[in-house]
């Protein structure tokens, strides 16, 4: 099964969702690659508008207000990000660098 995801970081942390919005299940970016509001305070749907906190997933405001993106666990290990799906779990699968 293919899987849309994104990482998006905040300081020296990095988070991993799914791309897709738990309000219509859209995808979140307003352009290729882009998720964030224009401060990069908060991840922004760009169907509707919905903000969500980057370390949580929760929305705060629009029209999923309290719903949460779906968590796609990532690990960072000497500057490399590695996701884990399920199909593969137990092995490191996917890198990126940062
Ligand atoms: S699809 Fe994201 S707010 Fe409607």
């Amino acid at each position: 099964m293919e899987l849309d995801i994104f990482v998006i970081r905040r300081g020296e942390q990095v988070f991993g969702y799914v791309n897709s919005c738990p309000h219509a299940w859209t995808p979140l970016d307003w352009s290729p690659d882009r998720f964030t509001n224009m401060e990069k305070t908060h991840i922004l749907c760009a169907t509707h508008g919905a903000v969500f906190e980057m370390e949580t997933g929760l929305c705060i405001a629009g029209p999923c207000k309290g719903d949460r993106l779906t968590n796609f666990p990532i690990t960072v290990t000497a500057g490399a990000i590695f996701a884990q799906s399920d199909d593969s779990r137990g092995r490191d699968s996917t890198n990126s660098g940062i």
